[in-house]
């Protein structure tokens, strides 16, 4: 007998990381399998050392294995990275940098966080339900610039005297490119960019407002662009969230709007990312971090990263298995399986078996 629909092999890197990012991972793969299997998808996981962990085996938080397993895969699933145990060591030796290298290996300049407040979770939310119902935006955050990797980037002198320089430095072809990817979601969701900047004080943010004025002019005139000063903009991310369709800004004001923003559904833990643009894999992660207060507790929510596995899903051509994920993580949240970060009691198992359930129901 002859079968004409061969099976599809997902070649996943998972790279679980330090702290909650083992949990949350495992739970995002279980329900990732679980929706990909029946419709005839096998995902290959292979495990990565990463950050304090790959740090503790190797003295590297980024070691060549790694490398090479990343750029040879699909896809790359990421946990998260950091503690209080590494927080001492060198600059280089640190996971943060270690997960800065591993952007940069992989090329996604272009950082997306989508941010939505499901219908569930209105009435959870810390902001009053008439300012989140409807929320439903993308932070477009610019990852492999600015001031994350600008140089000269140093400590120099003796205390009390020493000095610390960090450069926020972008160049043209770097906000061009990521501002193409906000103006394309822009055309397929609702037609209307914010770009965030300080370009009252700075001169790299004049530079960004110009050129993501003039891509807008010549590309995509059809698509209604503002820009934004940061500090206000902050204000009215949390008191008019719904005005804001695509966001556009650069790494250090997308880190710090993204998880004010995540004050919207009331935790950080189910927000999700997806950092795409490089031509090559592209890398899935909840924008948390590795929360070292509920380590091992088992308690951690996973829905941001079962979310960063329906991002993954869609990036890859397989967007019936996003979808499954998210009706399952709406569902969950809608019978009332909510885990503590959100003022619930349910666990990280809990919530990845309901999600389950839902998604494959
Ligand atoms: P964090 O995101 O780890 O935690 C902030 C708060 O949110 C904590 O109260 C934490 O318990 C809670 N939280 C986060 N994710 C949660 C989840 N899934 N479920 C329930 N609660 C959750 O930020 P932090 O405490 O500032 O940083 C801790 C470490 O993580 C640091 O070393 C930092 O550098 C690192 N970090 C890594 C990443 C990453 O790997 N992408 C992102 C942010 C921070
Ligand atoms: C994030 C994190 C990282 C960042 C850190 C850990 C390097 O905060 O993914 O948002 O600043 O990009
Ligand atoms: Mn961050």
């Amino acid at each position: 007998m002859t079968n004409d629909v061969s099976p599809r092999v997902l070649n996943l890197a998972w790279l679980p990381g330090d702290g909650i990012g083992r949990e949350v991972t495992e739970a995002a793969l279980a329900a990732m399998r679980a929706v990909a299997e029946p419709a005839g998808v096998a995902l290959a996981v292979a495990e990565y050392p990463i950050g304090g962990a790959a740090f503790d085996a190797t003295g590297d938080p980024f070691p060549a294995v790694t490398r090479d397993g990343v750029l040879a895969a699909d896809a790359v699933l990421l946990g998260a990275v950091g503690g209080p145990a590494w927080d001492t060591l060198p600059p280089e030796r640190r996971p943060e940098r270690g997960l800065l290298r591993l952007r940069a290996a992989l090329g996604g300049f272009a950082n997306l966080r989508p941010v939505a407040v499901p219908d569930a979770l209105v009435e959870r939310s810390p902001l009053r339900p008439e300012i989140v119902r409807g929320t439903d935006m993308l932070i477009v955050r610019e990852l492999l610039g600015g001031v994350y990797f600008g140089e000269p980037s140093f400590v120099t002198g003796d205390a009390p005297e020493r000095e610390g320089v960090s450069t926020m430095r972008y160049q043209e072809v770097e906000i061009r490119r990521v501002a193409e990817v906000a103006f394309q979601w822009a055309e397929r969701r609702r037609g209307r960019v914010t770009s965030i900047d300080k370009a009252n004080v700075l001169a790299v943010s004049r530079l960004w407002r110009d050129v993501v004025s003039e891509v807008q002019r010549t590309r995509y005139p059809h698509v209604d662009l503002e820009h934004r000063y940061v500090d206000s903009a902050a204000m009215d991310l949390v008191l008019r969230p719904t005005d804001f369709d695509v966001v556009l800004t650069g790494n250090l004001f997308g880190d710090i709007l993204s998880d004010l923003a995540a004050t919207l559904p009331g935790s950080l833990g189910v927000l999700p990312s997806a950092s795409v643009g490089g031509g090559g894999p592209g890398l899935f992660e909840p924008i948390h971090g590795s929360a070292p207060s509920i380590a091992g507790k088992g308690i951690a929510n996973p829905m941001g990263t079962i979310l960063s596995g329906a991002l993954l899903f869609d990036d890859v051509g397989l967007p019936e298995l996003a979808a499954a994920l998210r009706r399952g993580v709406g569902a969950a949240l809608g019978q009332g399986i909510v885990p503590a970060d959100l003022g619930g009691t349910a666990t990280t198992d809990a919530v990845a078996r309901a999600v389950i359930d839902h998604a494959t129901a």
